[in-house]
């Protein structure tokens, strides 16, 4: 790189500064890392050591309630009558602080599977979901699925709404639901109308004339049908495609609601973007959304319909950007060939950023604590707790890394990893190689404090005891080596909130 700094890189690259905010969610003051303005990463690394996860819960509520600020403007700038509805996703990560977080902030409630609904059921039960929060089932129902939806409707939650994969399902439910049921239909996109690159979602829904049957099949009881479901996919960039892709749904369901009175609720799925992954990459969600109400009102006018309830399930937009890793470069190899050199980290790329080989293309903003001085150069980091030649990023194809010079004892800060990563590492397992996982540093705010939870990195013990070994079978050295006080404790403390002053500022650690 002749000599050019990690900051003219930025520059460059990204046109950022290297103080002041570099995305809505990370910025840097005194050349100092922050999350959200508050949480000082160098810090963090300074008290708990890397590798280490920071998850900051006050991001999901931000997160949230800036949608809803966007959608109250875009329906004022449309004249739309219909509600905004933002149901959280829980599939995105169903750890208890995420979930509670999202229902305190207002969300409503995705689910996608029999446990989905089990947790579900218990939060309604403990008060922690309110009972004027709708909850929509998605995905193939099986039996378990739909006996734990039914227990939840037979208990009392009216607000439940299972979305119709087949007919089946249907039949099954309405016919064992003792009391009224609201239900969705979630359309199967024409095939012509489904991505190559993305052929899974192609599976999911009814077509045409299976949601006519499904109108039919409820006619006369007790149930209506109250929602029409068209999720394009997940992570969409262009809201250009993605208006075409919802247009034809969006006249769909005017025609279909002209027919059928009880039609009240338009849910366009996932596929939200966030600024998350990349930090040149911006969507302008407000504009999306008046756009999409734009259509739906004309649509209605159209067929002499009302504008309906929009419902959004928001996954990776809810919370993506809340949690944190950071790792450390523990050696340099050299690279052969002319070919980067490696920074070996001291964790699993492949482990805790399974999305870099499940998601084509999948980038993570990755950005060094320190060293922002010293000269940039292309590099490529790997894993050093698995032995998979698969354990690197970035991955063929994608854009060369460039990170400063600053080899062993760097610690990097991987933003964004906070949807679908651990629910696809499997949290709390045993993992490939063995590889442990990191300390975990939870931040959630209680009125004007903000509580600390800390848990201790996953412990050998723990791992072998997952895999069936216990100590009598494998001798790993004494019992007392395996069962540190650590291995079990977590620590948690209270701290107030100072709205003016930036929280863990590296000279003033807590
Ligand atoms: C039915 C449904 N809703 C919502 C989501 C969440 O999508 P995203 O994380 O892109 O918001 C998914 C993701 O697979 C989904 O299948």
């Amino acid at each position: 790189m002749n000599g050019t700094t990690y900051i003219d890189h930025l520059a460059h690259r990204y046109g950022v500064q290297p103080e002041g905010q570099l995305n809505p969610f990370i910025s840097r003051h005194d050349g100092q890392l922050y999350l959200d303005e508050r949480i000082c990463l160098n810090a963090l690394a300074e008290q708990y050591g890397a590798p280490l996860e920071v998850s900051y819960l006050p991001l999901i509520t931000k997160q949230i309630h800036q949608m809803q600020t966007y959608a109250a403007a875009a329906r004022t700038a449309a004249g739309y009558t219909g509600a905004f509805v933002y149901a959280y996703a829980t599939k995105a990560n169903f750890a208890e602080e995420v979930v509670r977080t999202a229902l305190q902030s207002g969300a409503h409630y995705e689910t996608s599977s029999a446990a989905d609904i089990i947790i579900a059921h218990q939060l309604w039960r403990q008060g922690v979901l309110p009972a004027d929060r709708y909850m929509f089932c998605n995905g193939s129902k099986d039996l378990g699925y739909r006996k734990a939806i039914l227990a939840l409707r037979d208990a009392g939650h009216e607000l439940l709404i299972p979305i119709v994969d087949d007919l089946d399902e249907l039949a099954y439910l309405s016919s064992h639901c003792h009391v009224p049921m609201q239900f969705g239909v979630r359309v199967r996109f024409d095939i012509g109308d489904v991505d190559p690159d993305h052929p899974g979602g192609e599976r999911f829904g009814l077509t045409h004339s299976e949601i006519d049957s499904a109108i039919a099949m409820l006619a006369g009881t007790q149930h209506r049908i109250v929602l029409y479901h068209a999720m394009v996919g997940s992570q969409i960039e262009d809201a250009h495609v993605w208006k075409i892709q919802l247009s034809a749904a969006v006249e769909r369901y005017a025609a279909q609601a002209h027919k059928l009175p009880s039609l009240h609720m338009f849910n366009f799925g996932g596929g939200m973007p966030t600024d998350s992954y990349q930090l040149d990459f911006s969507f302008d969600c407000q504009a999306f959304l008046q756009t999409l109400m734009t259509a739906l009102a004309d649509a209605c006018a159209e067929h002499g319909v009302a504008h309906p309830d929009l419902v959004g399930e928001f996954g990776r937009y809810t919370v993506g950007s809340h949690t944190v890793y950071l790792m450390e470069v523990g050696a340099v190899k050299a690279g052969r060939g002319g070919a980067p050199d490696w920074y070996l980290l001291n964790g699993s790329l492949m482990v805790s950023l399974p999305d870099t080989l499940i998601v084509a293309g999948q980038q993570f903003i990755i950005l060094p604590l320190d060293e922002w001085h010293l000269p940039a150069r292309p590099v490529r980091l790997a894993g050093r707790y698995t032995c998979d030649t698969d354990d690197f990023y970035p991955r063929p194809g994608q854009p060369p890394l460039l990170l400063p010079n600053g080899g062993e004892g760097m610690v990097l800060a991987f933003f964004g990893v906070g949807a679908y990563q651990q629910m696809l590492s499997g949290r709390g397992g045993a993992h490939h190689c063995l590889t442990p996982e990191m300390r975990r540093v939870i931040i959630e705010a209680d009125g004007d404090q903000l509580v600390v939870r800390e848990t201790p990195p996953q412990h050998l013990s723990d791992i072998m005891s997952v895999l069936g070994y216990n100590n009598a079978t494998l001798d790993l050295g004494s019992r007392r080596d395996m069962q540190t006080a650590e291995r079990t404790t977590v620590r948690s403390f209270r701290m107030p909130v100072k709205r003016s002053a930036r929280m863990w500022k590296r000279t003033r650690p807590v």
